[in-house]
């Protein structure tokens, strides 16, 4: 299990993981090579590590050296002798070494795990046939473990149904080139995925290969084999979604690569796309850099047939977009890692959001969002995204977060190198409740809590105990300057000694007004404030009168509480214990420390602009603390008034 920290805007660099489809496609065109092949910053990941073992397996030597991988190539033999190999639940090596084995002298069994052998490898067995292959199927109902027997590829013609899988058409095309003749390959249409049979087109052309369209749904390969070379894997552009997600729903920047200009990895269609809803794009070399808006982030409808695998990182920024998104022509997702149409829809509620499925599309729009605890299905792709989710719904947990290892084993690390502390602002006058209200939201959402008020009442007590005439600010100065303050589990700890409960006086309260106002004091405790939030990273709600507006302007999360006077006056005397003929006496200091707080030069008192002003005279504290909530979770998506 894993509990996601909130993030404010995201910050950062992140060094994306070599693409598995790419890693995994010339890890089998440098095997079938003559030669030996280097292939620059691989991908090191379950799927790709289920390639390298099962290559290791049927004889071709594998290693790595670093980040790149060693691959001594077996001349269009694939090895020899009969076997069997496990490609657990990895769809590529499944289908590609299916079709690359007919080439090889002997018999292998292709098996996988269980959830391998609940997907179909029919339509690959049958177009194999058609070019002179013997596959037999050994599951149930077109499903794995196959059987292989070999050499018996003569290349030809054949017609293959892409419509559930371009990955089959992509094993075709790889093994072609050592078939005994040119193959010409039909597809049924329609074509899934399409992009990602121009990237097997592309590693293959690189390795010597004659493979190209001939016609909107002909493709043509030359029997000759491939040549061996030091080939560079561009970086996973379906692992770019989640930091990018990330920035488009926390605001903020990040910048994300390799991913060259020209790049033909499908999941690059999820970049526009992000654009359409608002975020802001650049290039700069081989990197992406976004830049998000929350606040404005749109809904849109996009067909995603070209880009399936962004899908779940898609509707979960979908949840913080204003309106409704839909996303078509997706069936195929019901056949991936899990049936990601029907799983994505159950998390994706149990989040609060409102998620309708058709037969091959998704709807999805906010709702009340609320945390949960999240189970990815042991699919990597819908724990990446949901952990993204939790950089904005406090609270919410990953279960089986291993998973992400299929595909991107540093995929927490890098999430957590780009947030940054969540800090929600509470400012507001005297007797508004901000104390309570902010220790209830920091527990619930298991942040820290920081009372900006208790540091200038520290200030104003070593002011008062030093004799010091507040009016001389030279030397209200020179004292803030020897003095240390710091607040640990709430108590006010001031030159080493913990003077919390004798800081609420009626004679400290009015003295740390007239304190704060000197420009001095402000510097050294906003200081110390923001020093404050960081040692622990994990973000805080902090209170006081100008957190909003100077102390974290950047706090995507600013709340202002007010209330009328004579409300305000009430709860204060409660709060200290004084009787009904204090009221007059209470109300008449509140409101001259109101007065000095809003009218001073340095950082008045007011509400930042984008904060939610909530004026909290007849509402009950819970109502005020839910409210708060909420508004936290909605940052973004919340009108502010
Ligand atoms: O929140 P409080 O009543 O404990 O604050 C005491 C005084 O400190 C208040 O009158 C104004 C000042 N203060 C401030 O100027 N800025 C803050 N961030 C917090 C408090």
């Amino acid at each position: 299990m894993k509990r996601i920290s909130p993030s404010g805007p995201v910050a950062g660099t992140v060094r994306l993981p070599g693409s598995k489809s790419i890693t995994n496609r010339a890890l089998l065109v440098a095997a079938l090579a003559s030669g030996e092949s280097r292939l620059v910053g691989a991908l090191r990941s379950d799927d790709t590590e289920a390639m390298i073992d099962s290559l290791s397996r049927l004889g071709v030597a594998v290693s790595w050296d670093g980040y790149d991988l060693i691959v001594a190539g077996s001349d269009g033999s694939l090895g020899a002798g009969d076997t069997e190999i496990d490609v657990r639940g990895s769809g590529t090596t499944a289908r590609f070494l299916t079709a690359a084995c007919t080439v090889r002298d002997g018999t292998v069994v292709v098996d996988g795990n269980r959830r391998m052998r609940q997907r179909p490898i029919g339509d690959l067995v049958r177009a194999l046939g058609e070019l002179g292959a013997a596959v037999e199927v050994l599951g149930e109902e077109d499903r794995p473990p196959v059987r292989v027997h070999g050499p018996a590829l003569t290349g030809g013609a054949a017609i293959l149904d892409a419509s559930r899988s371009s990955q089959f058409a992509s094993a075709v095309l790889m093994v072609a080139p050592c078939a005994d003749g040119d193959t010409v390959l039909e597809l049924r249409e329609p074509i899934v995925s399409r992009p990602y049979i121009d990237q097997t087109l592309e590693v293959m052309r690189a390795f010597g290969a004659e493979a190209a369209w001939d016609g909107p749904t002909t493709l043509t390969v030359a029997a000759g084999g491939y040549a061996a070379r030091d080939f560079i894997i561009e970086g996973d552009a379906s692992a770019a979604a989640y930091p990018l997600v990330a920035a488009a729903v926390c605001g903020g920047s990040v910048r994300v690569g390799p991913l060259p200009e020209g790049s033909l990895q499908a999941d690059l269609g999820l970049i526009p796309i992000l654009e359409r809803m608002g975020a802001e794009v650049r290039r700069e070399g081989d990197d992406v850099i976004l830049n998000g808006h929350p606040q404005t982030l749109a809904a849109v409808s996009e067909n995603m047939n070209d880009a399936p695998d962004a899908v779940v990182a898609l509707a979960v920024a979908a949840l913080f977009a204003g309106g409704e998104t839909r996303l078509t022509d997706i069936a195929n997702l019901r056949i991936k890692e899990s049936n990601r149409m029907e799983d994505l829809a159950m998390e994706l509620r149990k989040l609060g959001g409102i998620a309708a499925t058709g037969p091959d599309f998704l709807v999805v729009e906010g709702g009340e969002l609320r945390a949960a605890t999240i189970d990815p299905h042991d699919d990597h792709r819908m724990a990446m995204s949901f952990a993204v989710a939790g950089l904005r719904i406090p609270g919410v947990e990953i279960e089986d977060p291993e998973c992400v290892a299929k595909t991107w084993p540093g995929f927490f690390a890098a999430l957590e190198s780009i947030t940054t502390p969540l800090i929600i602002a509470v400012d507001g006058p005297g007797g508004v409740g901000k104390s309570t209200v902010s220790q209830a939201v920091a527990g619930r959402f298991g942040l820290g809590h920081l009372e900006t008020g208790g540091m200038y009442r520290a200030g104003a007590l070593a002011v008062l105990e030093a004799g010091i005439d507040i009016g001389d600010e030279a030397a209200v100065a020179a004292l803030i300057d020897t003095l240390t303050v710091d607040v640990v589990d709430g108590r006010v700890i001031m030159n080493g000694t913990d003077v919390t409960d004798v800081l609420r006086t009626e004679a400290v309260s009015t003295a740390s007004s007239r304190v704060s106002a000197v420009p001095r004091v402000r510097e050294a405790l906003v200081a110390l404030q923001r020093r404050w939030v960081r040692p622990d990273g994990g973000g805080a709600v902090v209170e006081g009168r100008d957190i909003g507006t100077v102390v974290f302007p950047d706090s995507p999360a600013k709340v202002y509480l007010t209330a009328r006077p004579d409300v305000r006056a009430i709860r204060r005397v409660r709060d200290l214990g004084l009787s009904e003929d204090d009221i007059p006496r209470i109300a008449a200091d509140l409101a001259a420390r109101d007065e000095r707080d809003s009218t001073r030069a340095v950082s008045p008192l007011r509400p930042a602009d984008d904060a939610l002003i909530l004026d909290t005279s007849d509402m009950p504290i819970e109502q005020v603390i839910d409210t708060v909530a909420r508004f936290v979770i909605d940052r973004g998506r919340h009108p502010t008034t």
